[in-house]
């Protein structure tokens, strides 16, 4: 008997690996959106390395695989990250999030998963890139447009082929906290959004872009 096919083509869900250090409210929206049935996909394991990180509970109460791989529990840096790639691997994932993760992976991580990896950033790459406050650079400089990149993340730090982007203005009375709470609205579409062009094959890097295929 051959296997169903879902709305994206695919024989079986896309399965995903996601690594998150904070709220974790973009894994949530990821795991809303796989069980809405909005995206082709599936939450395999979900791995922060903040054992405090308050998004553990979104994935833990729906069953899913939560590992918690803290620096101070390896010798060094490599140990850690390699324990990363191992958790993905044994876990069979197919596309790597980043989602609010706080660390940088290191060259091995990569070359596992060349072109399969995506980095969620809050603000219009490459401006305001390479630093962990982008919504309050983005403010301090007076800037009249922020946003969301969704790319692939490679050795270059906040600098990998754009998968989707989306602006968010930034009004004279915003503060950090509104322009933020504007991102995560947007975050929470754009990044499901991007994981089901992975889902459907339509994502095609080539040198510096990502090429968005026509659907099937
Ligand atoms: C997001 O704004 C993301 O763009 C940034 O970190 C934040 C994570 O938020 N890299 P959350 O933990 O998913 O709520």
């Amino acid at each position: 008997m051959s296997p169903s096919r879902s709305a994206g083509g695919r024989a079986a869900p896309l399965r995903l690996g996601v690594l998150f250090s904070g709220a974790g409210s973009n894994l949530k929206a990821i795991l809303e959106a796989c069980e809405r049935g909005a995206i082709d996909a599936e939450v395999r394991v979900a791995i922060t390395n903040r054992p405090r990180a308050a998004g553990c509970a979104f994935s833990r109460d729906r069953g899913i695989p939560t590992l918690v791989i803290p620096r101070n529990a390896f010798p060094g840096r490599e140990a850690q990250q390699a324990a990363f790639r191992q958790a993905c691997v044994d876990h069979g994932v197919e596309l790597v999030i980043q989602a609010g993760f706080d660390q940088i992976l290191d060259s091995a991580f990569v070359a596992e998963f060349r072109d399969r990896m995506i980095n969620l950033h809050p603000s219009l790459l490459p401006a305001f890139g390479g630093g962990m406050h982008a919504v309050r650079d983005a403010l301090d400089w007076g800037a009249k447009v922020t946003g969301v990149t969704v790319h692939i993340a490679n050795d270059d730090l906040d600098a990998g082929p754009i998968v989707l982007q989306e602006a968010v203005a930034i009004e004279e009375e915003d503060t950090e906290e509104t322009l933020l709470a504007r991102i995560h609205e947007v975050e929470h579409r754009l990044l499901p959004a991007a994981i089901q062009l992975f889902a459907e094959g339509r994502v095609r890097v080539a040198g510096r872009r990502a090429h968005i295929l026509p659907p099937k």
